[in-house]
């Protein structure tokens, strides 16, 4: 341990004097590489946690943009972050040129079934022995999940499926739609522990994030025939507004802004990326008390991006089980008026000042009300079953589609106490048992979705 200390206390200089090369990062919040640049360009400041090597010279600063006062007990936090910057001379902007078509992204094209979750589902099947539960599981196949692209191992796939999609499109004469969750923060799941991830920004995670970014958006280039779709970052702004007493929150904070505001920054270069932020669900920003802080976090964090164009919305509810339109309210949510993601919706969207109020709502999971204990019972609720299917005619203009995210089927969390990522939730009397790591298939709670279906499939 030490001599490898002492032997990167020699390395470092060389790092230090190094100038970093075009498009490179060389500054902001955390850096500790190179803040030069080679000949011909200069380092020019994005945001306060992101400044990149881009030809051209000057770069005038405009302002600060306070994002976030977000009140948790009694103790009020603000956070600054991002400086806005004008930049002249002949390098490109980090927020893209592209106008976004008018009016509801999912418009005009056929939402691709993604391959992976369509052989998992495929593989359940089979194992299912009741003919009505297996052709009833098949049906899943016709159904648009979201693909979660939860590790940097797994984005060299994004070529692949928009490889399939862009050609789907060109043989039926209706382009695709490809729905993805950017879903991979450094110190991800801050306020529980079932969906950690690979990053740690102890180790790196926020540079190994921006990698992660950059690699998505090497993948989606060479397809700009596929509409791309991306929720982003589920939980984490959420997490900001209610759970900075949680001391990894806390900690996180800062990198999670800088994160977020790099990810909706570079898709925003794509021009036929749109992406929608998650913004938790009914139980948790729908409280009254949560509406203003998450307003006020999601419109200040996208005005201090540079209000990027694609940007179009809101995820709400994404893997969890409320209904967009309960038909009376579970005892559970007693308290709060906005017992449905539909009044969640609409009291939020008046505070979203400047910030475009279109949504889509997760219901994969919403097909069964009033089976939990407790409003938090998030870990593979039992007796969920899949819900409404997926749809742009949602009745609502503020609703662009109601979208399964979450891959039914795909495990919330461990019920095991002594695995790595346990988390109380997954083993609560509400929670299905004996569960799988998260993510990995649950074969037994997949066929309940099937079975509790509604409407059925
Ligand atoms: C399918 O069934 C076999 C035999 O019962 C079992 O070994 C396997 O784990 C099952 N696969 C899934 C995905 O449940
Ligand atoms: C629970 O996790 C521990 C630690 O990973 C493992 O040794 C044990 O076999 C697991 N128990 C079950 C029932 O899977």
């Amino acid at each position: 341990m030490f001599s490898s200390l002492l032997a990167l206390v020699a390395i470092v200089p060389a790092f230090v004097n190094a100038q970093a090369a075009i498009y490179a990062q060389c500054g902001g919040i955390g850096w500790t590489g190179a803040t030069t640049c080679v000949s011909g360009a200069s380092c020019q400041v994005l945001n306060s946690y992101y400044s990149q090597c881009l030809p051209g010279t000057a770069t005038t600063t405009v302002g600060t943009t306070t994002v976030g006062t977000t009140t948790v007990g009694t103790t009020t936090t603000t956070t600054t972050v991002g400086t806005t910057t004008k930049t002249t001379g002949t390098s490109s902007a980090p927020t893209g040129s592209q106008t976004p078509a008018a009016g509801n992204p999912f418009t005009g094209f056929n939402v691709f079934v993604p391959p992976f979750y369509a052989s998992e589902v495929t593989a359940a099947a089979a194992n299912i022995t009741d003919p009505t539960t297996k052709a009833a599981a098949l049906e899943v196949l016709n159904i648009p999940t979201f693909t979660w692209f939860d590790q940097v191992a797994k984005v060299p796939d994004l070529g692949t499926y928009l490889a399939a999609a862009s050609a789907q499109g060109k043989s039926s004469g209706t382009p695709s739609l490809f729905q993805m969750v950017v879903y991979d923060l450094p110190d991800r799941d801050c306020a529980a522990a079932a969906s950690n991830g690979e990053f740690t920004i102890a180790d790196n995670g926020q540079a190994n994030y921006f990698n992660y970014i950059d690699q998505i958006v090497a993948q989606i280039t060479p397809f700009p025939d596929v509409r791309v779709v991306a929720v982003i970052e589920p939980d984490s702004l959420a997490n900001l507004v209610t759970n900075l007493n949680v001391a990894e929150c806390a900690a996180a904070q800062t990198t999670y802004l800088a994160c977020v505001t790099y990810a909706i920054q570079q898709l925003n270069t794509l021009g036929n990326v749109y992406s929608y932020l998650d913004a938790g669900h009914a139980g948790w920003l729908g409280w009254p008390a949560n509406l203003q802080p998450a307003a006020n976090l999601f419109t200040s964090l996208y005005k201090s991006a540079g209000s990027p164009s694609f940007v179009r919305g809101l995820a709400t509810n994404v893997a969890n089980y409320n209904a967009l339109v309960a038909a009376s309210p579970d005892p559970i949510t007693a308290g709060n008026p906005n017992y449905d993601e539909l009044l969640y919706i609409e009291a939020l969207s008046p505070l979203l000042t400047g910030f475009p109020a279109h949504f889509i709502v997760d219901q994969g999971r919403s097909g069964v009300q009033n089976i939990r204990n407790a409003w938090g019972d998030w870990c593979n609720v039992k007796g969920a079953g899949f819900g409404t299917r997926p749809t742009s005619n949602t009745g609502y203009t503020a609703i662009d589609a109601i979208v399964w995210v979450k891959p039914g089927g795909e495990c919330d969390g461990t019920s095991n106490s002594s695995a790595p990522r346990y988390d109380y939730h997954c083993s609560l009397s509400d929670a299905d048992q004996p569960s799988p790591q998260a993510g990995t298939w649950f074969q037994e709670y997949f066929t309940t979705l099937v079975t509790a279906a509604n409407p059925p499939l």
